[in-house]
Parts: C-alpha cells; structure tokens; sequence
C-alpha cells in the first residue's frame, strides 16, 4: 500500500507546525516542515548578501542552489526537529523577523519552488509523512490521502507568534507581527506560482478557539473517517 501522506496547509502562524508535529508522534510518521526549507534559503540568500532594497539577486541565487544543504535532525533533548543549513543549527535564526519579513519574496521565486518540490517529494519516497506548507495538498502531494486547511483569525495568529517570540527573548512589536502575518496571507495568496489556495478536497480546521488536543482529536476522527 501506499505510505500514508497527511497534506497540512494553510495561512501564516496559525500552529501548523504544533498540529502536524502532534500528528506525527501520534502515528509515528516523519513530519517535515517546508516552511523551514523556504527560510533557510531566505537566510542564506540574506547572509550572502543577495537581498538587499533593490530586491533579489535571482541569477546569483539560483546559481547558488546546488550549495545550499538543507537538513533536518531530532534532537532528544527538545523533542524538536531543529534545521540544518550546510551543517549548521539555524533554527533560531530563520524564526526571527528578519527572515520573516524576506520569506514571501524568496519563496514566490519559480527555480525556488521547483527546487524544493523535489526534494519534499523525495522525503517521502520510503516513508509516511506529515508534511506542513502552503502548497502540500495542492501542488506537492495532490494524491495525499488527507488534506487539512488550517486558518485562525489574524489577530489570534499574531498574538500567538508574539508569545513565541517573547518567550525567547526577542524584543518585538506586536503591530508589526500583525502586519506581517497579513502580509504573508497577501503575498502567499496572490503570487504566480503555486499561490497559497485551499486545496478542494482539502477539510477546513478553524483552531481559533481550540485547544491542542482537541486540534489533534478532530484530525484522527477525520483519518478514521476516510479510511
Ligand atoms: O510556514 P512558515 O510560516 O514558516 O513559512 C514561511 C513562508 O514560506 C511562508 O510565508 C510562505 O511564503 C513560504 N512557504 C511557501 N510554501 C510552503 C511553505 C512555506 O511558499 N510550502
């Protein structure tokens, strides 16, 4: 049979990530966040001084791709999957706003896309998987046995990655969060390539007021359903 593939897409910050690696542990399956191979290349092109006011040096980035090594690894400690880039621990790095706020830029670019649809493809080649996203169900595994779009209210959404970035230390203005989350859903929704859509046979999960658990309980009633 077909290893089980679990779509998980959906507007900016509004805890994908938290319910796929939920998802994952319950079903014992591999999780990749995709968001995180979009940051990291952000990071390197920002590092590399490709982006600057004038916007990106896509000749220079693309030529640069096959360099860029993107990688995952659990660590026990945590019991999170911190990213690797080129052997280096950037998780903290690709979270900050910085990287936030060049994100959307870097990933409307088309060699960007096609490259790292690939290597997500490859990811689930010998395993099942839980894979988080904007274009998972649509574009990356339109054969994915389950899809869920997941949306919560901008403020909510700000709110929660302002917590998060509070928590680690990071002096941050909640306004500008909030520009930000929207501005993300703007530029994911209406860029060229493959823009941020709900895929259509994708189920809706609205977490504005739900817990975690309940999160997870209303996806597993879901799977059960399906099968
Ligand atoms: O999920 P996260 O917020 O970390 O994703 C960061 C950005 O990467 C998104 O705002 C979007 O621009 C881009 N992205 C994407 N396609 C994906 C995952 C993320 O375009 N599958």
């Amino acid at each position: 049979p077909q290893p089980l593939i679990i779509a998980v897409d959906g507007h900016s910050s509004c805890g994908k990530s938290t319910v796929a690696k939920d998802i994952a542990r319950e079903l014992n399956i591999v999780y990749v966040d995709t968001g995180a191979m979009y940051r990291a290349i952000t990071l390197f092109a920002i590092r590399n001084g490709m982006i600057d006011s004038n916007g990106i040096n896509e000749p220079q980035l693309e030529e640069a791709l096959p360099n860029i090594h993107i990688t995952f690894n659990f660590s026990p400690a945590t019991k999170q999957n911190i990213t690797f880039l080129n052997g280096i621990n950037i998780e903290d790095d690709i979270r900050g706003l910085e990287v936030s706020q060049n994100v959307s830029a870097v990933s409307a670019i088309g060699f960007v896309r096609r490259h790292l649809v690939t290597l997500q493809r490859q990811m689930a080649q010998n395993t099942g998987l839980v894979m988080d996203g904007r274009d998972i169900g649509t574009v990356v595994f339109p054969m994915a046995q389950l899809k869920i779009f997941m949306t919560a209210s901008p403020e909510i959404r700000a709110k929660r990655r302002y917590d998060e970035l509070t928590a680690k230390g990071e002096k941050v203005d909640f306004n500008d969060i909030l520009q930000n989350v929207v501005q993300r859903d703007h530029l994911d929704s209406t860029r060229a390539e493959s823009p941020l859509k709900q895929a259509v046979d994708a189920l809706t999960l609205d977490n504005s007021y739900l817990s975690r658990q309940e999160q997870l309980d209303w996806i597993m009633t879901q799977l059960k359903n399906k099968n």
